[in-house]
């Protein structure tokens, strides 16, 4: 049986423009305390949940934590024999010795945020990072005997090019990296990007140029021999993100940290947003749970169509949808595998619409 754990570290050295994850810029001073926090929060549940088939370490920056802040964490989450514990990492961040440490912690993937491998595209990103840094982690990592690394990618920054999205695929593939995510732009709420767009400073990222920097990513990932997996990930056979795999497919996991999301015995929670509230509630031995939803059985068949149509896997639907179905199959936005629907490359793109439209002719059947 699968299950996950997800510890969130709530720390940046600079926040992106773009950015509206949890995620404090001028609190590193929190960090020791943080760390004793998710080790306290962590022994709450020894004997209580099973062995972790794996851990993610997610943020914010994690490798700003040092090796032995890792190695804390993790010595406090049982896991099973060839658990995968992913660690994100801005690739200014890590050098050959701080990510030797984390493979000795028991680090077995890095999650490296790449964006872009064009120095125009960084800098309209407001990434700190330059090009040759991802290169010099990706080869550290290596060194280090960190085998599985995958690159988070961003198409969509004011100005990027067709021809600066392609060099970028091209650039990541160059690396041989097995994975790679690759996020539209979206301008959240709030952040500096939307008072820019908002003040006509900068375009709004634009629709139709995603779409196509969408299938130009599917094609040349695909003839490199990877296969998208979820809509936004492709892999190599056999390198799929194990910890991605258990959200889209309701799985339990544990959230650790601030503002981490949790899912046990059909409860969805979460807990308080900043790192100063998390660590005072744990070390007055309360739960720092901040609130948490459990779903009926329609609410949780409604979830497990949205993620699942996510997925290569397809969903399965109620028959009552059937004419919906056939109409979306003869559009070629899906398509029929065996008893269940998969997202063709156009529907990818429509995913939410699909979703919606298939939810309101009564798709979701409660089966995955
Ligand atoms: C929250 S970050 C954590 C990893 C690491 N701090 C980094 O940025 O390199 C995880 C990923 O989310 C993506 N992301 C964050 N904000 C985004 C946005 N507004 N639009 C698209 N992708 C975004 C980026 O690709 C980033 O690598
Ligand atoms: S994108 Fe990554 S580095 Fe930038 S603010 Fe968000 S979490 Fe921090």
């Amino acid at each position: 049986m699968s299950f996950g754990i997800y510890v969130h570290v709530p720390f940046c050295a600079v926040r992106c423009d773009y950015c509206d994850f949890a995620t404090f810029d001028d609190r590193a001073h929190l960090i020791d305390s943080y760390v004793d926090a998710c080790v306290s929060d962590l022994r709450r549940y020894s004997g209580a949940v099973p062995a972790a088939t794996s851990v993610f370490f997610g943020g914010g920056t994690p490798s700003l934590l040092l090796p032995e802040q890792v190695d804390a964490i993790l010595a406090a989450a049982r896991r099973t024999a060839g658990a995968e514990v992913t660690l994100e990492a801005n690739p200014d961040s890590v050098d050959a010795e701080s990510l030797a440490g984390y493979r000795a912690a028991g680090v077995t993937r890095l999650s490296l945020g790449v964006q872009s491998t064009r120095p125009a595209v960084l800098a309209a990103l407001g990434r700190t990072h330059r090009p040759e840094h991802v290169r010099d982690a990706v080869v550290a990592a290596r060194g280090a005997g960190i085998e599985e690394i995958s690159v988070d990618l961003i198409y969509g920054a004011s100005g990027e090019t067709p021809h600066d999205w392609r060099s970028t695929l091209d650039d990541v593939l160059d690396l041989g990296v097995d994975h790679v995510s690759a996020y539209s732009l979206t301008v959240e709420k709030g952040t500096p990007l939307a008072r820019r767009v908002a003040a006509g400073d900068v375009d709004a990222p634009d629709e139709d140029r995603q779409a196509d920097a969408y299938v130009a990513a599917d094609s040349v990932l695909s003839a490199a021999g990877m296969e998208w997996y979820e809509i936004s990930s492709w892999a190599r056979p056999g390198h799929e993100c194990r910890q991605n795999r258990l959200y889209w497919e309701q799985g339990d996991y544990l959230g650790i940290g601030a503002a981490a999301h949790g899912h046990t015995a059909g409860r969805r929670w979460w807990n308080v947003r900043t790192p100063e509230s998390y660590i005072d509630r744990v070390h007055l031995g309360e739960s720092p749970e901040a609130g948490s939803e459990t779903l009926d059985g329609a609410a949780r068949a409604e979830e497990a169509l949205t993620l699942s149509l996510r997925t290569r896997a397809g969903a399965s639907v109620a028959d009552r949808a059937e004419v919906v179905v056939a109409e979306l199959v003869a559009a070629a936005l899906l398509e029929r595998v065996g008893e269940r629907v998969v997202l063709t490359l156009r529907g990818r793109l429509l995913a939410s619409d699909l979703t919606a439209r298939l939810s309101l002719a009564g798709a979701a059947s409660g089966g995955r």
